[in-house]
């Protein structure tokens, strides 16, 4: 079904986030006519280059983001939405120019996309709000980082919150709007077979990595200032471990999803300088290869200081303080420069209490749920079966369930997901202020603890799994990442 008709007002329009993923985005759905015949986006800029510039630089730059199935004449017709306004945020005149353009029809579904650096968001809401853009038709995309750590964080909410109310604002993570991490929910909460197993009785372990086989490109500004844990922790592998970790929810409104997280967000066991010592791995690469090529280390990219301590690797042993999860680590990986690109959810069951085959090998083994975000999406469950032929020794053997394969429908990409929603008005892919708030909290000890710890950060070979302190960091439990076994 179509989308409402809608206004999508892009600021930062001239941006890397608007040009590699936004507008590519917007070009499939509409190419799949899933946009209203009337729905407009109006890109901003600081200088006013005009539209005919705008659409030469959007040629050139998101143009080659279309995957696979670029169509010209869809393209056109796509081009055809938009307008380029120019806007300065300190300028009032801007914003009234802006409502002009906008020309509010009453009931008109207004996308207010804030793709600039957070700190200019409070004034962007504040500005849109006196030229009365935040009637309750007007949604405002906060996109991360949503803070630097949790007081930072509070203070971008509570200025947004003066001029918004909560549902009026979508804090995009765009790992929700990723297929397979839906189809998580699909998998716990359509199926009969799962939910039973899924708790400490019957979990040994759970792993969430997303590893990543760039560096950190062109970023090394921001990235510097960043780092692994609140560019990747704080938001995209907490968000994974709610929707592994959480209560089945009543029903599937935006709220009682977001209580659920929430909940297991609280439940998340703080962590002491101790446990950040003994509990945590932080690392940065240092020269290595990347897909057959050699490549630099963190320290040799641009903008980055000589001495810079920040992690482009973090992995953590989380636990979750409830009845379902007591006990039961959740292993959480991240990296920049690591061996391939691959996220995955691995669930590692219990061993079988008694073993009655004969095992020649003496390994053990148990049943794993691998669910595999990218770069494909599937569902492997591994488990043992009886080799063929004479006698009785057993192998591991999986089933497979590769989407590609199985279902020959063209996928949505998670910010053409995340689009349509907010222009369609469902906020249950968003996180809501309190979500973010405890994630905050719950990182700012490993923060705290880090910047000023004496001991500096491991280093890994770019190309590889990351440091050995990770794999320590599992076998302590008698546990094993994934691609290790
Ligand atoms: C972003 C991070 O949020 O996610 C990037 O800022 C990272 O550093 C990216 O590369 C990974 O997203 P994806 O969808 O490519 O796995």
């Amino acid at each position: 079904a179509t989308t409402p008709a809608f206004d999508m007002v892009l600021f930062g329009g001239t941006g890397d986030l608007v040009m590699r993923k936004l507008l590519p985005s917007l070009y499939q759905a509409h190419k799949a006519e899933l946009l209203h015949p009337e729905g407009r986006i109006v890109a901003l800029g600081r200088s006013d280059i005009g539209r005919d510039a705008y659409l030469a630089q959007m040629d050139a730059q998101a143009r080659p983001h279309v995957k696979n199935d670029f169509d010209a004449a869809a393209w056109a017709s796509f081009v055809a939405r938009i307008d380029f306004l120019k806007l300065d945020a300190a300028d009032a005149a801007d914003f009234a120019a802006l409502a002009a353009h906008l020309g509010q029809r009453s009931g008109r579904v207004t996308v207010c996309y804030l793709a600039t650096a957070p700190q200019l968001f409070s004034t962007l809401c504040e500005q849109l709000a006196a030229v009365g853009l935040n009637h309750p038709q007007v949604r405002v995309v906060l996109e991360k980082p949503l803070g630097h750590d949790l007081a930072s964080s509070n203070d971008i909410n509570a200025a947004v919150a003066r001029f918004f109310n909560e549902d009026q604002l979508y804090r995009i993570d765009h790992y929700l709007g990723k297929e397979s991490v839906q189809n998580l929910m699909a998998i716990r909460f359509g199926n009969a077979l799962f939910e039973p197993l899924w708790r400490r009785e019957w979990v040994d372990n759970v792993q969430i990595s997303i590893a990543e086989d760039l560096g950190v490109e062109a970023r090394g500004d921001f990235y510097d200032k960043t780092g692994a844990l609140r560019d990747m922790v704080q938001n995209h592998l907490l968000q994974l471990l709610c929707i592994v970790a959480m209560e089945p929810p009543a029903s599937l409104t935006a709220n009682e999803i977001r209580d659920e997280k929430l909940k297991v967000l609280k439940a998340l066991k703080p962590f002491s300088a101790e446990d950040v010592a003994n509990k945590t791995v932080r690392a940065q690469y240092k020269a290595g290869a990347a897909g057959g090529r050699p490549v630099v280390g963190y320290h040799e990219e641009a903008n980055i200081p000589a001495d810079s301590r920040t992690e482009t690797f973090v992995a953590l042993k989380a636990e979750i303080s409830n009845w379902r999860w007591a006990g039961v680590p959740f292993f959480l990986r991240t990296g920049k420069r690591m061996a391939e690109r691959v996220a995955e959810i691995v669930i590692n069951f219990r061993d079988v209490p008694h073993a009655l085959f004969p095992n020649p090998s003496g390994q053990s083994f148990a049943n794993r749920l691998v669910i595999r975000l990218q770069p494909d999406e599937s569902i492997r469950l591994y488990f043992l079966a009886k080799e063929p032929g004479d006698g009785m020794r057993l192998q591991p053997t999986y089933l497979n369930l590769d989407f590609q394969s199985m279902f020959k429908v063209r996928r949505a990409d998670a910010y053409e997901r995340l689009l349509l929603d907010v222009i369609r008005g469902d906020l249950s892919l968003f996180m809501r202020r309190d979500e973010l708030a405890e994630a905050w909290r719950w990182v700012e000890p490993i923060l705290e603890t880090w910047a000023t710890s004496p001991v500096p950060p491991k280093s890994y070979t770019a190309g590889t799994w990351g440091p050995a302190a990770s794999s320590a960091l599992l076998s302590r439990d008698g546990a094993a990442w994934h691609e290790e076994v």
